[in-house]
């Protein structure tokens, strides 16, 4: 399959624009994952993770900051993460693509000497924060499936002359890894990319030892997200096409097995009521703004008993 991704601006909107020769994006999966609304079949993810990868490849190609789940592509509109890792040992300038949307490591207890797990690592920005927390006596893994990310990641990484920093090609859907191994995951604004949510909490459950835990920023969505307002979103601040209720978010962690599930941090994305109303009317959008409708960057914490 041939994939062309190019990111472009237009007005409040931005769009991604992805030519294949195979089904091309149109709709809510564009930027991956499951909604509660749909099912996806084995051939549907398997396009998702193809898109997912194309437009995330062709970000580390460029190494320029990106249109993903982060503020950089719209401008001072959009600020997912509210704050930024700049201030914190072992931030690394090129490792940042602004593709976060919180800041799990810094909240995630991790201690010296742990082995950690970054899931969906991207250039290696929170692997390299996590790696000043657990010292040479740690190790820090991080699993991506984009080869072009964990190419620009293993770069990085061998300029920093880390040797207790691994950066594996892998799905988050099935990683490669062995029970128990881990003792904190971390991950940052990637599980709403990832098809199947359950598959991947499972995963994070079974690579964990007992007592350990996992501190993970994502995107969710309050109030019933209406398919038009999703996609007005989705071109506005993008990483909210695969993005879940946060209820459900919550309880598919709980039904992997994790205890003391809660939530952070969290911010709301602002999306303005014009840029809604260039996909719904008015009385629909007073609807979804009475119901509490929001998008949301979270930050949730668990613990494998
Ligand atoms: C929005 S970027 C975030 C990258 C990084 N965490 C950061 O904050 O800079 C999402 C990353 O998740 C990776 N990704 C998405 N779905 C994945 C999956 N199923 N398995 C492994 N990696 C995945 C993409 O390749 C991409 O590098």
């Amino acid at each position: 399959m041939t994939i062309d991704v190019q990111a472009r601006r237009t007005g409040h909107t931005r769009e991604v624009v992805i030519t294949a020769e195979t089904k091309p994006c149109c709709d809510t999966d564009c930027c991956g994952g499951t909604t509660e609304e749909t099912t996806t079949t084995p051939e549907e993810a398997g396009a998702v993770k193809a898109l997912v990868r194309a437009k995330y490849g062709a970000l580390a190609a460029s190494g320029e900051a990106g249109c993903g789940c982060g503020s950089a592509c719209c401008g001072d509109e959009v600020s997912m993460v509210g704050e930024a890792y700049d201030d914190v040992e072992g931030y690394v300038a090129e490792a940042d693509l602004r593709l976060g949307c919180g800041l799990p490591t810094k909240l995630a207890a991790i201690r010296p000497g742990d082995t950690v797990l970054d899931l969906g690592s991207g250039a290696g920005l929170d692997a390299f924060i996590a790696r000043t927390l657990v010292g040479a006596g740690g190790e820090v893994l991080g699993v991506d499936m984009t080869p072009e990310m964990v190419a620009r990641a293993r770069q990085n990484a061998a300029k920093l002359g880390y040797e207790n920093v691994r950066f594996v090609e892998g799905d988050i859907e099935a990683l490669p890894l062995e029970d128990g191994r881990v003792d904190v995951v971390i991950s940052n604004c990637v599980l709403n990319l990832v098809p199947d949510k359950r598959r991947a909490f499972a995963e994070m459950f079974r690579v964990l030892r007992p007592g350990g835990h996992f501190t993970v920023s994502d995107i969710v969505v309050r109030g019933g997200l209406p398919g038009a307002v999703r996609r007005s979103a989705e071109l506005y601040a993008g990483c909210v096409a695969g993005a879940v209720e946060e209820t459900t978010y919550l309880d598919w962690l709980r039904e992997a097995g994790f205890e003391e599930v809660r939530v952070l941090e969290e911010k709301v994305i602002p999306v303005p009521d014009e840029v809604i109303l260039e996909y719904v009317d008015a009385d629909e959008l007073a609807a979804y703004r009475r119901r509490g409708g929001a998008i949301v960057s979270v930050t949730v914490y668990g613990r494998k008993p």
